[in-house]
């Protein structure tokens, strides 16, 4: 395919050049097109040797002044990475001012943005309002991670790095199947909160990410998808019923209020297994005495979806720190599930927060699937197929 990639003018085009890199393994062309502020920071012929093809810089140094139209239609996706706070403002209020924003603005295909900058302007409302307005356009948003920033500041800014763009990219490539066309998909995701008085709580470490990637996921592939979420900082996918809740008594609520019209419940959610006995009205006062919390178990929500599922489809997870497989296999029987997604949790680059993951599916069949690292959405898509594949299984026993 051919893909243009944009560069503006932040620290982070250094990393484009890897990005171009990697575009072009997957098989891709590249048309590197920088603005004036990127060519400060990284030279034009980094790109050129990289891409093999001439960068534009300018809207009119061309001998086709109609050059963007050009590249308009002969492309297949604009991806501009980094996408600074004042290239998301252009494209957000329609200001074509070089040959990036005029390309943009001439382009009719997928658009995939990597923002980076501080973290100040990240979360300034100006950049988080003309984001929302991109995101509404149907552009895909490649959030910046988190971390030691350029300017010595610490939080969210850097640009993502280069697979989770890549994966951004491929996904928007891939026309949207419509497999799941005609489920509806109950996802539980998220932790839950469990008061102790009215300021403390007992939680657990869960960001909610894969959750919301398996939302996400199964309403690209056509799917009604309701997503009963715990507390968490993420925006719900885009035409997903999403129903808010804190504690695991709440959540199994929501579960069984919203359980009739499911054909598929995906138990997501790491809810807590233990709740204060007691919820104290009062903040609880420290005194120079020892304090012991009577904590007593929460509902099994998914223990008790196995007993009431009827013919729905149903998919614990299980978080385990050791016997990931003999744990998996235990959870399926006990809890009565069709498939459950075992993650070692404890490790950095997989299981909670993280956002790729390393899963290993047991199904009911016997059957025992190892899903090698890889992002989320990514991982999210497998056990969908995998959901896919035990629909069409029963429906084939029938
Ligand atoms: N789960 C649930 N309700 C609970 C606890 C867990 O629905 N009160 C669900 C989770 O959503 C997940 C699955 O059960 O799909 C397994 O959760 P996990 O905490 O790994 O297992 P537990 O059953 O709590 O077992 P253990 O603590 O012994 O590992």
């Amino acid at each position: 395919m051919r893909i243009v990639l944009g560069v503006s003018g932040g620290i982070a085009a250094y990393k484009s050049a890897e990005l171009a890199r990697a575009l072009i393994q997957n098989g891709h062309e590249v048309q590197a097109v920088l603005t004036h502020s990127a060519a400060e920071f990284i030279t034009p012929l980094t790109f050129a040797s990289l891409t093999g093809r001439k960068v534009i810089t300018d809207l009119f140094d061309s001998a086709n002044p109609m050059e963007h139209i050009a590249v308009a239609q002969e492309s297949d996706l604009v991806l501009v990475a980094p996408a600074t706070a004042n290239v998301l403002a252009r494209f957000a209020h329609g200001l074509a001012d070089d040959f990036l924003s005029t390309l943009y603005f001439a382009f009719r295909g997928p658009v995939v943005l990597a923002p980076a900058m501080n973290n100040n302007m990240w979360e300034h409302e100006a950049v988080q309002v003309n984001l929302e307005t991109l995101r509404r356009r149907g552009h895909t948003i490649v959030d910046p991670g988190s971390g030691f920033l350029a300017c010595g500041s610490i939080g969210p800014g850097r640009l993502a790095e280069t697979d989770k763009i890549v994966d951004a990219v491929e996904r928007a490539l891939t026309p949207p199947v419509a497999d799941l066309d005609g489920e509806t998909v109950l996802i539980t995701a998220g932790p839950t909160q469990e008061p102790l008085d009215p300021v403390r709580y007992l939680s657990n470490r869960s960001s909610g990410k894969m959750g919301y990637a398996l939302a996400q996921a199964a309403v690209d592939r056509g799917a009604q998808v309701i997503l009963v979420s715990g507390p968490v900082a993420l925006n719900p996918p885009k035409g997903v019923e999403v129903i808010h809740v804190r504690t695991a008594a709440e959540m199994r609520e929501a579960v069984f209020a919203n359980l009739e019209p499911a054909t598929v419940v995906i138990k997501c959610a790491a809810v807590a297994d233990f709740r204060p006995s007691v919820e104290s009205k009062q903040k609880i006062k420290k005194t120079s005495a020892r304090v012991s919390l009577e904590l007593e178990p929460t509902p099994d929500i998914l223990a008790e979806l196995g007993r009431k599922r009827g013919d729905r489809l149903l998919i614990g997870f299980a978080a385990e720190t050791e016997n990931l497989e003999t744990e998996a296999r235990r959870k399926l029987e006990t809890k009565n599930c069709d498939m459950v997604v075992a993650n070692l949790v404890g490790k950095s680059e997989t299981g909670f927060e993280s956002d790729s993951n390393e899963v290993v599916l047991a199904l009911r069949t016997g059957e025992t699937i190892p899903l090698p690292r890889a992002s989320k959405r990514e991982i999210a898509d497998q056990i969908l197929g995998q959901v896919l594949k035990l629909r069409r299984d029963l429906i084939a026993k029938q």
